[in-house]
C-alpha cells in the first residue's frame, strides 16, 4: 500500500459525479476515490477497502447528506447482489449518468475534444424487462440466484425485480426443479430466455418445457434458444436497429459478430449481398434458420417489385460461421469494396486483429453497436486514427438500474 490511509480508515466525502463502471468519483486526503453504489452529490462517510497507487476503492459506510437524486433501492438483495448497481438513482438521474460516461469515454478514451451530443432513448420498463438471464447455482448450500457483488459467493435470489413476469416464474420452476432429489448433480449455471412464445432454459432441467423460442421484431422474426446470444431487452430492439441501420443502402453489407441475426436480416432488406460472421455454431445455426424462414415467408408474398428484390438479397445472404479476425484475415487476400459495415462485439470490444481487418476492408461507412462504452471508445479512436469519422452517437437504455448501457457509434470516411 503506498498511500497513507489505511484499509478500513473512514473518510468523509462528497461524491462529484458517476463514472465508467458506475461508481461515484471522490476525492480526499491525495486519493482519488471509486465509491460503489454512490450517487451524485450524496455527502458519505467511506471506508476504503483497497488502495493502488493513488486510487482508493470504497464503499458507504453512512450517508450523511443524500443526493437530491437518492432514492431508497426497492430491491432486498441491492448491495448485495452483484446485479442493479443503479437502483439508488431517480430514473432520470441513471439516463444523465449513462449520457455522462459515454460522453467521458469519448473525450478521455477516443481522445474526442468535442464528442457529438449523446441522445438516450429510455426504456418503456423501467423494471420487468429482462427476458434472458443466466443464474448461478451453489448446488452444496443450495442457492440460486447471481454472484455477490466483486465476488463468485451466489445471492441467493427468489425474486429478482428486473425479470419479466414468465421469467420471474421460470426461475421458481428452477428453482424447485435444481435442488430436487431426483435432480442427480445440479448444473453450475442455467441461461433461459422467453420470446413471444416459447420458453428455452439450458440445460434442460426435470420436467421444465424447453423449446425454441421466437421473437419478432419491427417485420422480422427470430428464433433462437437459450443456448445462443440474444438481447435482454425487447423494448428498446426496433429503435436499435432504426439507429444502427439508419437510411443505409447498397449493394455490400457485413455484419460482424452477427448472433442469430438481429441485423442481418434487416440488412438483407437494403443491400443486394450481406454477410454475416459469428463465431458460437448455434447462433450461426439460428441465424441460418431464421434467413431461410423469412425468405420462404417472403417468397410465398410476392406482390410487387420492392419484395423481389428482397427475398432475392434473402436469398444470397452468407453466415459465416468463424471468429471475426480470422474471416478478416482471409478477406484480406482478395479484398471486395464494402458499403456498410456493422459491427456487434461482446464487451471487450474488438481484438487487434478485428480493427487491422476492418480498416483493411476499408467500408465507407461503419456501424459500431457496443455495450461497453470503454471499449466502444478504445476501439473509436483506432478506427478515428486511420480516417474515419464520428458523424453521431445514440444511447439505449436496455439495462435499466444497472450502469450498463448501449450505444450506437456511427462512422464514414472522412470527406468521402
Ligand atoms: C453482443 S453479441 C451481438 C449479437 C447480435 N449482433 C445481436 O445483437 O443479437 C456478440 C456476439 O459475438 C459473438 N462473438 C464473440 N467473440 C467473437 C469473435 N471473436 N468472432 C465472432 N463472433 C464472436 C458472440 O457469440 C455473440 O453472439
Amino acid at each position: 500500500m503506498t498511500s497513507g490511509v489505511e484499509k478500513e480508515r473512514t473518510l468523509e466525502v462528497e461524491i462529484e459525479r458517476l463514472l465508467p463502471g458506475g461508481v461515484g468519483l471522490a476525492h480526499a486526503e491525495g486519493l482519488t476515490l471509486f465509491v460503489s453504489l454512490a450517487a451524485p452529490g450524496d455527502v458519505l462517510r467511506v471506508e476504503v477497502d483497497r488502495v493502488q497507487g493513488k486510487i482508493g476503492f470504497a464503499s458507504i459506510v453512512e450517508i450523511l447528506k443524500p443526493s437530491p437524486v437518492r432514492l431508497e433501492p426497492p430491491c432486498p438483495y441491492f448491495g448485495r447482489c452483484g446485479g442493479c448497481d443503479f437502483q439508488q438513482l431517480t430514473y432520470e438521474a441513471q439516463l444523465e449518468a449513462k449520457v455522462e460516461i459515454i460522453r467521458d469515454c469519448l473525450h478521455r478514451i477516443a481522445k474526442i475534444e468535442t464528442p457529438p451530443a449523446v441522445t438516450i432513448i429510455p426504456s418503456s420498463n423501467q423494471w420487468r424487462y429482462r427476458a434472458r438471464a443466466n443464474w448461478q447455482v451453489d448446488s452444496v448450500s443450495k442457492l440460486l440466484g447471481y454472484f455477490e457483488r466483486g465476488s463468485n459467493r451466489v445471492c441467493d435470489v427468489e425474486y429478482c425485480a428486473v425479470l419479466v413476469p414468465q421469467l420471474q416464474e421460470t426461475l421458481e420452476q428452477v428453482r424447485k426443479e435444481i435442488f430436487a432429489e431426483t435432480t442427480a448433480s445440479p448444473p453450475r449455471d442455467i441461461d433461459a430466455v422467453v420470446g413471444d412464445e416459447g420458453l428455452s432454459v439450458a440445460p434442460p432441467l426435470g420436467d421444465i418445457k424447453t423449446d425454441i423460442v421466437s421473437r419478432r421484431i419491427g417485420n422480422e422474426t427470430y428464433h433462437f434458444s437459450a443456448k445462443a446470444f440474444f438481447q435482454v431487452n425487447d423494448d428498446l430492439l426496433e429503435p436499435l436497429i432504426d439507429k444502427a441501420l439508419g437510411d443505409a443502402k447498397g449493394h455490400t453489407a457485413v455484419d460482424l459478430y452477427c448472433g442469430v441475426g438481429l441485423f442481418t436480416l434487416p440488412l438483407a432488406r437494403r443491400f443486394e449481398r450481406v454477410t454475416g460472421v459469428e463465431a458460437h455454431p448455434v447462433a450461426t445455426q439460428f441465424a441460418r434458420r431464421n434467413i431461410e424462414s423469412a425468405n420462404r415467408d417472403h417468397g410465398s408474398d410476392l406482390s410487387g417489385s420492392e419484395n423481389k428484390v428482397a427475398t432475392s438479397n434473402l436469398a444470397r445472404v452468407k453466415i459465416v460461421t468463424a471468429r471475426v479476425g480470422d474471416w478478416l484475415e482471409e478477406q484480406s487476400q482478395s479484398p471486395r469494396p464494402v458499403d456498410f459495415l456493422l459491427l456487434d462485439p461482446p464487451r471487450t470490444g474488438c481484438e487487434n486483429k478485428d480493427i487491422t481487418g476492418i480498416l483493411a476492408l476499408r467500408p465507407a461507412e461503419i456501424s459500431y453497436v457496443s455495450c461497453d462504452p470503454a471499449t466502444l471508445a478504445r476501439d473509436l479512436k483506432k478506427i478515428m486514427a486511420a480516417g474515419y469519422s464520428l458523424d453521431s452517437i445514440a444511447a439505449f437504455d436496455m439495462f435499466p438500474q444497472t450502469h450498463h448501457v448501449e450505444t450506437v457509434a456511427r462512422l464514414s470516411v472522412a470527406n468521402s
